[in-house]
């Protein structure tokens, strides 16, 4: 089906992209509110750790970190994001980006924001020595092997990463003087972490959601509902809901605010989602080097639109000897079409406001992703990932249905902790990752989320 938000671009057209190994990170992603190496970071404000990155994650701190901002600015990376939007969409993006960038700056907002991610959260989420999982793969490697560490942002208050960023634009919301949000949800998580932000703000709260994703998450429906959001449903799954939202936001500018649950859409949306995610990567930072002095060896990540595994990887988009490993939904597999691939086998256009790469058909059409973990269903990806795969930067590979769901036993067998069905496919590359790596090298798993929402699905699925 032809979507409003999508048209192909030529595919294999290449351009010139500028080295990603690099200590600036603007260089890489064209962010400008990252800190360069020509900042204007106040150093009797700002409290460097050895990697030159802010040592604690206090409000003030964090305005020194950012007050390299810039806005309007065109939200791309490399040839990737941008805003492809409607004309009417044009002024209110702006204006978003234009208040993000005040935000960032503002101690009042920054307090705010840290005073609701430590006491309303619960962060900082605990690094955790997975000890029996490490034992598990070294048992197969003579007793040598990689140790597993666990980012645990399956604790974050109800169960999953999407809280960090939701509660972050609610606070925008409310501060734009808008009482009334919009958001659209895969497998519920962002819906839950949306609705819940809004009753703690006093905030009306609709969340569109796919009939499909609906009838495979009925809890992730009920908790909405008793969180005061209203559920409307689209026909189909998370890429129509989103289709919707931004169809209902565009009919009510000025009256509502979108709340952009991944790093996809049209600028500013996919960079205010990574730098709210991007709490994951800072506060990693510094438990490893609490735990062991130094940096991971590989951070993974599942990716399903991009916010966990950006959420993770920003922090250390600057150290070339931590590999970045993203993990898509190779669903029934990458030769059936039955997939969420996008990195592995999609190829560049534009959808939803922005260009990445896509899942589509030869004549440009989106095809409709697949995966046993709901939230990884997207036909695009993160801007700022598709830049980081043509760069070399990230490395990707891919898990199935079964890989996961295997993952997911094996975690809850080994650990007692069940992983979301989205962030199994980041486990379940713990399989071909392992036996690769030496021993004693540290590896981060990102637990995007709690996986109590798919007991049923883990359960039923027939073991081969
Ligand atoms: C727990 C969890 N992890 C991961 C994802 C995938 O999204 P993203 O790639 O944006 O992190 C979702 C999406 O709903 C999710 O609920």
């Amino acid at each position: 089906m032809t979507s409003l938000f999508h048209f192909k671009t030529t595919a294999g057209h290449r351009h010139n992209y500028p080295q990603v190994v690099c200590p600036n990170h603007a260089v890489i992603g064209g962010n400008r509110h990252v800190m360069t190496s020509k900042s204007t970071v106040n150093p009797s404000v700002l409290r460097l750790n050895k990697y030159g990155t802010p040592a604690i994650d206090s409000p003030k701190e964090r305005v020194a970190w950012v007050v390299d901002t810039k806005s309007p600015s065109t939200g791309k990376f490399g040839r990737f994001g941008g805003k492809f939007v409607a004309e009417t969409l044009i002024s209110a993006l702006e204006e978003l980006e234009v208040v993000f960038h005040q935000v960032l700056q503002d101690p009042e907002f920054q307090e705010e924001l840290t005073t609701a991610l430590k006491d309303y959260v619960g962060r900082e989420t605990p690094l955790y020595y997975a000890e029996r999982l490490t034992a598990h793969y070294k048992a197969q490697n003579m007793g040598r092997g990689p140790d597993i560490y666990i980012k645990r942002e399956d604790l974050a208050h109800l169960g999953a990463h999407k809280m960090n960023n939701a509660l972050a634009q609610a606070i925008i919301a409310k501060r734009m003087g808008l009482t009334a949000v919009i958001a659209a949800t895969g497998a519920g998580q962002h819906g839950i972490a949306t609705a819940a932000a809004c009753a703690k703000f006093g905030l009306s709260c609709t969340i569109f959601m796919g009939t499909a994703d609906m009838e495979k998450q009925p809890s992730s429906v009920d908790l909405m509902n008793l969180l005061g959001a209203k559920v409307r449903p689209t026909a189909g799954s998370f890429k129509d809901a989103t289709s919707d939202s931004i169809r209902d936001w565009t009919e009510k500018l000025g009256e509502v605010y979108y709340l952009a649950g991944t790093a996809v859409g049209p600028h500013p949306c996919p960079t205010m989602v990574r730098e709210f995610q991007s709490v994951i990567g800072r506060e990693t930072r510094r438990q490893a080097a609490e735990k062991w002095g130094g940096t991971p060896d590989a951070v993974v990540a599942c990716v399903g639109s991009g916010s966990n595994a950006l959420g993770i990887f920003h922090e250390f988009v600057r150290d070339p000897t931590v590999r970045l490993i993203g993990v898509e939904a190779a669903g029934f597999g990458l030769n059936t079409g039955k997939h969420a691939a996008t990195l592995a086998a999609g190829e560049v256009g534009v959808y939803h406001g922005a260009m990445s790469y896509l899942l589509q058909d030869e004549e440009g059409q989106i095809t409709c992703p697949h995966s046993v973990g709901v939230g990884m269903e997207y036909p695009g990806v993160a801007p700022e990932l598709s830049f980081l795969k043509e760069t070399g930067r990230m490395e990707f590979y891919s898990a199935s249905d079964e890989e996961a769901v295997e993952a997911y036993r094996r975690v809850a067998r080994l650990e007692g902790i069940l992983p979301a069905l989205e962030a199994s496919h980041a486990f379940a590359y713990l399989e071909k990752l392992c036996p690769t790596m030496p021993d004693g090298a540290k590896i981060i798993i990102s637990c995007s989320g709690r996986g109590e929402k798919d007991t049923e699905t883990v359960f039923n699925y027939p073991i081969s």
